[in-house]
């Protein structure tokens, strides 16, 4: 299935090449292989900014832009077609496949990158690469630039400068065209479905790890090839570890379960939380923190627009949580002076979300110039706040120890607000009630 069309690959890299100045040359490497143990691999994902600029989805491969160059401004560098090796490890697409398939203009087997990609840097004032997140490639740079050196005496130009890409290619990541949305949007439903799943399945004397099963079926069956980070089943008082992932403890009734999970459709991620009770009915305490934490949700999202900017959905969901802490008895104090001494950051200790789209935590800066960036439309982020109230906090009643809850939806900033791509799992108390109670009376 092809979900990002080739046109939209070579619009992207015009757009890198034509902010690049001038008698310049990038290069990006494909991600490695990474070895789980002896001859077993982990399952092989490409890396974003590579991927992002060809659509090409092997290793051992490197990109090259050229702005200008007579015989071909992209050149690809990538395996040679190997019966052999092919019948063991799948297809290859060659440097054929590479020109017809990829758009590259010319394609050279990555054997051959030594002997000419000098060849192609020499004479040119400028390297950009990502400097930094890939020492070993740093390193193939630094030996490539060396030839150069070796030959100044006949009169080689070895580049002067050297520029990282990140900053120019990470604000293109950051804006999603409509190609994009949509499968962000494709990825989202797919999460939500799990999610429903998870719910519907959800009873005690399981474990966290039943549920983590659910999704990964979901997952699956929808198409994704694999979570888009490792999914976070925590149940009772693991709620209040906000990276947990063991996912191995028995689901207890009276106790709420903490989903955080997402799967990833061509390399674009999606990012859910949902947190309901074990058993299907919320209890009292539970129930007045889960309607705090999803009022501070709708604040934030109402404060998702073009113009307004990046921390006020945070603010939203700070002021709100205060608040309610302070009406449940959780604080004590003014709220103005709780927010100002940072007093609910003992509950609610993590920001309101991220950027999210090809990485989960996608790239883009958060801040210009020392000020918070201003939203515009096609920008991805995650709302998610959440209120933890430690199993060992002294200062308040016993009753609401342990009770941990996220609710984290996906949206895209649009003309007049926000579209919430993971609407598909019910969210109020009353919608997952029903919800569990449904899928109590039909399970066998
Ligand atoms: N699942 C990681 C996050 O919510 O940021
Ligand atoms: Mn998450
Ligand atoms: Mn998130």
């Amino acid at each position: 299935m092809i979900r990002i069309p080739k046109a939209e690959y070579a619009r992207r890299r015009k757009a890198l090449m034509a902010q690049m100045e001038p008698n310049s040359i990038a290069i990006l490497p494909a991600a490695a292989v990474a070895i789980r143990n002896r001859d077993v691999e982990h399952v092989y994902r490409q890396d974003s900014d590579f991927q992002y600029l060809s659509g090409f989805p092997e290793p051992e491969a490197v990109i090259v832009l050229i702005p200008g160059r007579e015989y071909g401004e992209y050149v690809l560098f990538c395996r040679e077609r190997n019966a052999e090796r092919e019948l063991w490890d799948g297809l290859r697409a060659g440097q054929d496949g590479a020109v017809a398939e990829y758009g590259a203009d010319d394609a050279f087997p990555i054997t051959d990158i030594d002997d000419i990609l000098p060849g192609l840097i020499e004479g040119r004032d400028r390297v950009y690469s990502s400097m930094g997140s890939n020492p070993e490639f740093d390193r193939h740079v630094m030996e490539w630039i060396n030839v150069i050196r070796s030959k100044a005496h006949l009169g080689a130009q070895p580049p002067k400068e050297f520029v990282a890409l990140d900053h120019l290619l990470h604000d293109m990541r950051l804006y999603k065209s409509a190609a994009e949305v949509k499968v962000m949007r494709e990825a989202a439903q797919i999460s939500a479905h799990a999610h429903v799943r998870a719910m519907q399945a959800s009873r005690a004397g399981l474990y966290e790890f039943s549920l983590e099963a659910e999704l990964d079926y979901a997952f699956r069956k929808g198409g994704a090839k694999m979570p888009a980070y490792g999914s976070i089943v925590a149940s009772g008082r693991n709620a209040c570890i906000l990276h947990y992932q063991q996912n191995d403890a028995p689901l207890k009734d009276g106790d709420l379960v903490l989903i955080d999970a997402g799967c990833e459709i061509d390399c674009y991620a999606s990012d859910i939380t949902r947190t309901f009770p074990v058993s299907g009915r919320f209890s009292a305490e539970q129930k007045a923190i889960y309607e705090l934490v999803l009022k501070s949700q709708e604040a934030a999202f109402a404060a998702i627009k073009p113009g307004n900017h990046w921390n006020q959905a945070h603010e939203a969901t700070v002021q709100v949580i205060t608040a309610g802490l302070v009406e449940l008895g959780l604080l004590q104090g003014e709220v103005s002076e709780l927010i100002a001494s940072e007093a609910y950051k003992a509950f609610y200790m993590h920001r309101a979300g991220h950027w999210l789209g090809m990485d989960v935590h996608d790239v883009g800066e958060y801040k210009v110039g020392g000020e918070w960036r201003v939203l515009e439309v096609g920008m991805a982020l995650t709302v998610e706040p959440g209120i933890y109230v430690s199993p060992d906090n002294q200062s308040v009643a016993k009753k609401w120890r342990g009770i941990g809850v996220r609710i984290e939806d996906d949206v895209v900033v649009t003309k007049k607000g926000c579209e919430i791509l993971t609407a598909g799992v019910p969210k109020t108390v009353a919608d997952i009630e029903a919800l569990m109670a449904v899928a109590r009376t039909e399970a066998p």
